[in-house]
């Protein structure tokens, strides 16, 4: 059996609420489940919520409630989001659960009991409201620590390090030899270099930190004294864990590691079903924790390479160029989004307005611009027009006939384009000699590109190719003119074949579209009359069906509904 495709996203902090970022992350990860579904691939998603740690330990001692509590309402928060955005996950990771508790422990008295962790002292500066130790880098420029640490003090503290840096050479070896097989550990491309320079400098004090000592260990506990909301340490009552043992580890507690057993071999089939996975996760998460801590923990734990997992690390969504952030008031909250624009709007606009990796910024006249021009009066009007034709000249029925139309030509995303945006791994080009496409060209060539796109995770390119038959299809109703047309018995064969072809296109449209707006492909299929017993299930779309001529003669379509009711503001 083929293996399944096994998908996570960070587990967000439950300190606070969830922001946009939070939602392009969710909806990124669940768009590239749904194009692996659409491929007829079996998908794992699984995400979740990242609830210990200092933060949430403050957040409810201001709140005046116990942590268990607090965090049960944030959680709610992100999973009623999820619900609304149609983020579709096969598994919860609650970093509460006590069978993550149970493997996070698992693992920890392994790496224990084999001498890969081991108890040392701390000396440093220490900022009491901030509850935490300072380095060097927390110093302003006058080379002090300034009045946001508070009190400064120096401070002695006992703490359980994971030996981290005698894998260095393993790591950058690691990186290396993936770049080279064509695989790489880090997508796009441009982030290796980041993380191996990050790499090249473990060792390096100046690294230290509240994470790590001198030479580079990772400080993985903090006595309970100062912080108590945390997985216990399994070999030391007095201590909890910090921070990123419990939080990656879900990667894999989640699916059903046991860490008593050290070969992959040993696990269960359900996790060797799934691992490794595809981790989707923001570039500011990329160095140290899973660039650096993830990959070595695993190797450590006796994970080989080819068991190791794969970072897909995409760019932030900025307020005018600034990050989003409560302390400036500029947080951008999903749900009034949703509430104004739809669910659909906001996927289509986080997904069709940045590029895999790049940040952006983030901007509600750009949604609405977007959704009216290309949903509202691109598509939408696509299906109405196609639809009232289909009643109007031909009691909706469809007509197949030999009629091949080329009216509507244009030169689509030329193959250089598409060669660039694509993974240079997969060249995909449209064949040189047709420039100008018609429509049927056009729908020949581009469920290719598409998977070309998706597969390098492009995927605001992979939209851009149903945009383009949407245009080209009313392209064609303008130069064919059917409502002339009608008026001549002699063109009746011409005018069922520009319906048949708007129908196909747009059959097709809502196949390539399905990953981003599910509820609009099914609004499309639905008003094609087409597949009526698949009506808002997930299987009723399969890439293998994007091909012409889908839809059979004399097929009945439905009444047009408006699909994308235009925003006035
Ligand atoms: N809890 C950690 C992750 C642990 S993963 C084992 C965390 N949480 S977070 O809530 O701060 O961020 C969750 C995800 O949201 C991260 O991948 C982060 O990069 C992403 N984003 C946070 N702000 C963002 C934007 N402004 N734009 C896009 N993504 C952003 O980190």
């Amino acid at each position: 059996m083929a293996k399944t495709v096994f998908i996570t996203t960070a587990i967000d902090y439950t300190n606070s609420a969830p922001h946009i970022g939070h939602a392009y992350e969710k909806i990124l990860a669940d768009v590239i489940a749904r194009y692996h579904r659409l491929k007829g691939e079996s998908v794992f998603f699984l995400t979740g919520v990242d609830q210990h740690g200092q933060k949430v330990q403050q957040s409810a001692e201001r709140e005046g409630v116990p942590p268990e509590q607090f965090v049960a309402g944030v959680t709610e928060q992100f999973i009623a989001l999820w619900d609304k955005l149609d983020v579709r996950y096969d598994a919860w990771a609650a970093t509460t659960d006590p069978l993550h508790k149970k493997c996070v422990q698992g693992m920890l008295q392994r790496l224990f009991d084999e001498g890969k962790i081991y108890k040392d002292k701390q000396v440093g500066f220490y900022s009491v409201r901030q509850e935490q130790f300072l380095t060097d880098k927390d110093r302003n420029e006058a080379g002090e620590f300034g009045p946001e640490w508070g009190e400064v003090e120096q401070r002695e503290e006992e703490n359980y390090y994971f030996k981290l840096a005698e894998h260095k050479q393993w790591l950058l070896d690691f990186i290396d030899a993936r770049s080279k097989a064509n695989n790489p550990f880090v997508v796009p491309d441009f982030r290796v270099a980041e993380l191996r320079n990050a790499v090249e400098k473990i060792g390096d004090d100046s690294q230290s930190g509240s994470d790590r000592q001198s030479g580079s260990d990772l400080c993985i506990s903090r006595p309970k004294s100062r912080l108590s909301w945390g997985i216990e340490l399994p070999f030391d009552s007095d201590y909890v864990n910090y921070v990123w043992f419990d939080a990656l580890t879900n990667y894999i507690s989640f699916i059903g590691y046991d860490p008593t057993r050290s070969t992959i071999s040993d696990q269960s089939a359900a996790f060797r079903d799934k691992w490794p996975a595809l981790h989707v996760i923001g570039k500011d998460i990329m160095v140290p924790a899973h660039g650096i801590y993830w990959p070595i923990m695993l190797h450590a734990l006796g994970f080989p390479d080819d068991q190791l997992p794969t970072l897909l690390v995409h760019g932030w969504w900025n307020i005018s160029g600034a990050k989003m952030s409560k302390s400036l008031g500029n947080v951008v909250d999903p749900d009034l989004l949703i509430e104004k624009y739809g669910a659909e709007a906001l996927r289509y606009y986080l997904m069709s307005d940045i590029g895999m990796g790049k940040d952006a910024d983030f901007s509600e006249e750009r949604l609405v611009e977007r959704y009216n021009s290309e949903l509202a009066n691109s598509l939408g009007n696509l299906l109405n027009r196609t639809l009232s034709m289909a009643s109007k000249y031909a009691a909706s029925q469809l007509w197949t006939t030999a009629i091949r139309l080329n009216e509507g030509s244009k030169q689509i995303p030329a193959s250089e384009s598409i060669h660039v945006m694509t993974s240079p791994g997969q060249p995909v080009s449209l064949p040189s000699d047709s420039k100008e496409l018609g429509l049927r060209d056009l729908i020949e060539n581009l469920p290719k590109i598409y998977v070309a796109a998706m597969d390098s995770f492009l995927v605001s390119l992979g939209l851009v190719l149903p945009e383009e038959i949407s245009a080209h299809c009313n392209r064609l109703v303008e130069k064919t003119a059917p409502w002339k047309l009608a008026k001549d018995p002699g063109q009746i064969d011409r005018l069922h074949a520009i319906v048949y072809h708007l129908a196909e296109s747009l059959r097709i449209i809502a196949i390539l579209i399905s990953a981003v707006l599910p509820n609009a492909a099914h609004g499309i299929f639905d008003q094609l009359n087409w597949k009526m017993e698949l009506s808002g299930k997930e299987e009723r779309f399969r890439l293998e069906d994007a091909k012409w001529g889908g839809l059979p003669d004399r097929h009945v379509v439905g009444k047009p509904v408006p699909l994308f009711p235009r925003i006035e503001r």
